[in-house]
């Protein structure tokens, strides 16, 4: 099994080790966009063609399928890519608001991703179907993943969002930005079981199971 994981920076790596353990024997090969990361202040036509010119070798070297490891890349180009490449089997991966649907006592969650990502039709319609009971806060992570990719975290601002999640009776934080991956254990030690802290990447080996029958 041949698996292309893509994500604009590091993010991708976060999801590819999780893969990795789940299939110990696959063949699990990264790219990343380092010259453009981030992805998610830029206009949806800019994140289509750098996702597609990023996943070129991918597309030119007989992946089982290309997972965009990456939230907003999935939100604006997953669709033209299916349509573009129907041969190629793609996994995408979106905010876990139905999970966190199913998980809130508050009715309150909160999704951490992008600006690109929370401004997609793909997020609205996510939002739609899963989500129009709930009370949904979309904290401003516009600077998150420049830092993570920088190694450049800064505690004291993370907390300070997290705080105001948990205060305005968030008891579900979405990670929908894999860079933020990195940082889990960082939001729920700040959460301090204020809230759950839910990302996808059990979720993506399940669907690449599904999919390839592995
Ligand atoms: N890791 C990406 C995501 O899941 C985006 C980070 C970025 O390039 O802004 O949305």
């Amino acid at each position: 099994m041949r698996l292309g994981v893509f994500d604009s920076g590091i993010g991708g790596e976060a999801v590819a080790a999780a893969l990795r353990i789940t299939f110990p024997q696959a063949i699990i090969h990264t790219l990343n966009d380092r010259q453009h990361v981030p992805y998610g202040n830029r206009s949806p036509d800019e994140v289509r063609t750098l996702t597609e010119n990023a996943i070129e070798p991918f597309l030119a070297g007989a992946y089982d399928v290309i997972i965009l490891a990456c939230n907003t890349a999935t939100a604006l180009a997953l669709e033209y890519l299916r349509t573009t490449y129907p041969d190629q089997k793609f996994i995408g991966i979106e905010p876990m608001i139905k999970t966190a649907a199913t998980l809130t006592k508050s009715d309150v969650i909160a999704v951490c991703a992008t600006p690109a990502t929370l401004a997609s039709r793909r997020y609205a319609a996510l939002v739609r179907r899963h989500g129009a009971h709930l009370s949904i806060l979309e904290p401003d992570c516009s600077e998150w993943a420049y830092l993570i990719e920088n190694n450049q975290i800064n505690q004291s601002h993370i907390k300070a969002i997290v705080d105001d999640m948990c205060d305005k009776g968030a008891d579900v934080i979405v990670l929908g930005c894999t860079h933020y991956h990195w940082i889990k254990e960082l939001i729920e030690q700040l959460a301090n079981g204020r809230a759950t802290v839910i990302e996808p990447s059990e979720a993506i080996g399940r669907r690449v199971s599904q999919l390839l029958g592995a």
